[in-house]
C-alpha cells in the first residue's frame, strides 16, 4: 500500500483542535479535524504544517509530534513535496491559496468552503485546478456523512418517486453556512444543474458597496433546478432537509441524527394518507473527514474525479453568488451562470 504526505496550511480548529469542541456528539462522528483524521487512514501520513503564528506551530507539534512546520506555506511545499495539501485558513485565503498549490503541482487538494469570496475567484480555482489535474474537494461535511449518503441512496432508488421539491430548516449566513446548505442539497437530489434563483440577504437593507460586502450576510433562497425541482430553505429550524417526491417524503432531522420516511400508504382507492416510518440510524456511523480524505486518496488511485469535485463545487459556488446577485440587483430571479463575476463577500 502507498502512502500520501499530507500537509496542512492553518493549524487552528479545523486543522487541529476542533475535536475537542464536539465529544459525544452522534452526528458528528469523531475525528473532526484534518490532522486527527490524517491519523485515522492508514494511506495518509501527517507531514507538515503551516502557519503564520509560533503558537501555533508550537501547539501543532506538541498535539501531533509533527517537526516540519513552516510560517510561509510555498515553502513547505516547495521543501516537502507534499501529495496532499489541506488549507484550512480563513475563507479570503481559500482560492488565492488553492490556485497556488495547484500551480505548484499538489496532486491533491482539500480545501476549506467556502471555496472562493466572488465568482471571479472560483472561475480562477476551477481553470486552475483544471490545468494541474489535482484531485479537489471542500470540508462539505454532509456530504460525507452516514444518514445523509443513506438518504440519497433512499432518493436515488426511488423510495419517494421523482423529487419535486426540497425544503431546508436552518438559519444561518450565506458563503459560511449554506455552502453546506447547497452542497447538502446537490447532494440528496443527485447533483442536479440549477436554473435560476430567488435570493435575498438579511437584514433585507444589506447593500454592497463598490460591490463588496465586508462581512457574511445571512441569507434565504429558493432554487429551480433542471427537471422542475425547487428547493428553498426557511431561516429556523434545527438543520433538516425534507424531499418531497411524488410517491413519499423523506427527512434527514436534527442535522443527521435521524432519517424519517413518509410514503403514500393506500388506505382505499380515494385515501392515500402519508405514514411515517422513522429508520434507525446507520449502523456504523464513521467520521465523515475520514470519509472525505479517503475519498481524496482514492480519486487520485483510480484517476476519477472526486465525489464533490471542482465542478461541483463551482457549481454550488455559482448558486450561491446567484443569491447575492438577486439581493443586489433587487430583481425576482437571476438565471445561471450569474453576469456579474466580481460581487465579493469577505467570509472567515
Ligand atoms: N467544515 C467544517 O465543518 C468546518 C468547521 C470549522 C471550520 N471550518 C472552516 O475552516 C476554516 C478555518 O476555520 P477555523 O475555525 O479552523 O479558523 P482558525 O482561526 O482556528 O484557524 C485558521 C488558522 O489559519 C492561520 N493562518 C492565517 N493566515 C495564514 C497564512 N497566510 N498561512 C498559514 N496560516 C495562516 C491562522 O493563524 C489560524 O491558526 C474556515 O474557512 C472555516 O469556515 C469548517
Amino acid at each position: 500500500m502507498k502512502t500520501y504526505r499530507l500537509a496542512i496550511v492553518g493549524l487552528g480548529r479545523m486543522g487541529s483542535t476542533i475535536d475537542a469542541e464536539v465529544v459525544d456528539y452522534p452526528a458528528y462522528p469523531l475525528p473532526y479535524s484534518i490532522a486527527g483524521a490524517c491519523q485515522l487512514i492508514p494511506r495518509l501520513q501527517l507531514a507538515a504544517g503551516a502557519d503564520i503564528l509560533p503558537e501555533k506551530r508550537r501547539a501543532f507539534q506538541e498535539k501531533w509530534g509533527v517537526a516540519a512546520l513552516y510560517e510561509d506555506y510555498r515553502e513547505m511545499i516547495e521543501r516537502e513535496r507534499p501529495d496532499v495539501v489541506a488549507i484550512c485558513t480563513v475563507g479570503e485565503h481559500h482560492a488565492p491559496m488553492t490556485v497556488e498549490v495547484a500551480s505548484l503541482g499538489v496532486p491533491m487538494i482539500f480545501c476549506e468552503k467556502a471555496m472562493a469570496c466572488s465568482m471571479a475567484e472560483a472561475d480562477a480555482v476551477r481553470d486552475a485546478v483544471r490545468k494541474s489535474g489535482s484531485k479537489f474537494l471542500t470540508g462539505v461535511l454532509r456530504r460525507w456523512q452516514s444518514t445523509y449518503q443513506e438518504a440519497r441512496q433512499r432518493i436515488a432508488a426511488g423510495d419517494i418517486g421523482q423529487p419535486k421539491a426540497l425544503v431546508h430548516f436552518g438559519r444561518t449566513n450565506l458563503l459560511h453556512g449554506h455552502s453546506h446548505t447547497l452542497d447538502t442539497v446537490l447532494l440528496l437530489l443527485g447533483d442536479p444543474r440549477a436554473l435560476n434563483v430567488h435570493g435575498e440577504l438579511l437584514p433585507r437593507e444589506v447593500r454592497f458597496e463598490s460591490g463588496r460586502l465586508e462581512r457574511d450576510p445571512d441569507a434565504v433562497f429558493q432554487v429551480e433546478f433542471e427537471g422542475g425541482i425547487e428547493a428553498q430553505t426557511v431561516r429556523g429550524g434545527a438543520w433538516d432537509f425534507e424531499v418531497h417526491g411524488t410517491e413519499g417524503v423523506l427527512k434527514v432531522a436534527n442535522d443527521g441524527l435521524q432519517i424519517a420516511l413518509r410514503k403514500k400508504t393506500p388506505v382505499s382507492k380515494s385515501f392515500e394518507p402519508y405514514l411515517e416510518t422513522v429508520l434507525p440510524p446507520p449502523a456504523l456511523p464513521r467520521s465523515p473527514t475520514v470519509t472525505m480524505l479517503d475519498d481524496l486518496v482514492s480519486a487520485h488511485e483510480e484517476g476519477r474525479p472526486t465525489r464533490s469535485d471542482i465542478e461541483v463545487t463551482h457549481h454550488a459556488t455559482e448558486i450561491l453568488f446567484a443569491i447575492a446577485e438577486c439581493h443586489h440587483l433587487g430583481v425576482p430571479r437571476v438565471a445561471l451562470p450569474v453576469q456579474n463575476r466580481n460581487l465579493y463577500i469577505r467570509h472567515r
